[in-house]
């Protein structure tokens, strides 16, 4: 039997920080390393242009995720691992699937309803700033899962709505022209605990509250310093749970390195010790992979070499489905 496909796409639109690390990359990376599924991951480069016009920041960034996801251990020799503008036979499905699609499922999608909801707050045309990429995002989406006839899709839950849209586009195909797709799942990543950024809010772009994932030690260890606490001092008892240190903590240290951090809670330890601690454990992980991704940075042919090869597979799994679907409708 085949292999159930494991589909995912990487949207290239930012430098990623400890909070994309932990909650999206490494629970995907795991799932990769699963044989006994095939994995498909991607560079979801189209999907950034709606947003990232710039060209030389689109290129920094796709990039630094392919760099990135290489460097912690991503193998493109298990997984097929390519940038999604390397394969046209997308285009071509989102254009067929374009015209199956009605109208009214991308008028009530999440991002471009909220788009149309701030702008009406603000008293702006309600499709201000909306461009077509943005507006037809979903179908572009449910042509990469679609063409690869993926079983299972891990998202954040901010994409569940785009998942079960490829589900309905592709019932809407199967209905008009015969069974053609499989209707994919999506997969949260339910380990998508919150992590807080440095002001002990949730670790977010928006906030400015982040630290990059590839952050150089000494700068790492100025940014977990800055790390808001409260006034309690060395020796008085503290509480583990609500301490921003101890989250980030947690998601780095061993099991019974916590349950010694949460002793040492109660035993009343110095901000100044935990700060350490928690830069040690953060640079333990992220030390090894680091390096990797300068080396990739200083060595971008390298990088593109491994998406060339991986977009060779995925355009021969595309353009023999693509066929089969171009037949169906009669091309
Ligand atoms: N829209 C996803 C995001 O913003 C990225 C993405 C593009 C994707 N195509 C996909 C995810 C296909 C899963 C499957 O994160």
């Amino acid at each position: 039997m085949e292999k159930p496909i494991i589909l995912t796409g990487i949207k290239s639109t930012g430098t990623p920080h400890l909070g994309n690390y932990i909650g999206a990359i490494k629970p995907a990376l795991k799932m990769a390393s699963d044989k006994s599924n095939q994995g498909i991951y991607f560079i979801a480069d189209y999907h950034a242009l709606n947003s990232v016009q710039d060209p030389q920041a689109f290129r920094k960034y796709t990039l630094e995720i392919a760099a990135g996801w290489l460097a912690l251990g991503l193998d493109p020799e298990e997984v097929i691992f390519y940038r999604q503008s390397d394969v046209p036979q997308l285009l071509e499905l989102n254009y067929i699937l374009a015209c199956v699609t009605p109208k009214g499922l991308m008028n009530r999608a999440h991002a471009y309803k909220a788009s149309v909801e701030r702008n009406t707050k603000d008293g702006l045309n309600p499709d201000h700033g909306v461009n077509m990429g943005l507006y037809t995002y979903p179908i572009l989406m449910a042509a990469d899962i679609l063409l690869f006839q993926s079983d299972k899709v891990p998202v954040g839950k901010d994409q569940i709505q785009h998942v079960e849209y490829a589900r309905d586009i592709a019932q809407s195909f199967n209905h008009t022209f015969g069974g053609t797709f499989k209707l994919p799942e999506h997969v949260i990543q339910e380990e998508t605990e919150l992590l807080p950024g440095l002001d002990g809010r949730k670790m977010s772009k928006s906030y400015g509250n982040t630290i990059s994932l590839f952050e150089e030690a000494g700068k790492l260890q100025k940014l977990i310093n800055k790390i808001k606490t409260d006034s309690s001092q060395p020796g008085e008892p503290k509480d583990a749970e609500s301490s921003t240190l101890f989250q980030l903590y947690k998601e780095f240290a061993e099991t019974d390195e916590i349950q010694q951090m949460r002793s040492r809670y109660t035993e009343g330890v110095g901000w100044g010790e935990v700060k350490k601690e928690v830069f040690y454990v953060i640079n333990r992980e992220l030390e090894a992979p680091r390096k990797k991704y300068q080396e990739f940075l200083n060595n971008p042919q390298a990088v593109k070499n491994i998406l060339n090869k991986g977009a060779i597979k995925a355009r021969n799994l595309a353009e023999k489905k693509l066929s089969v679907i171009k037949e169906k409708a009669g091309m």
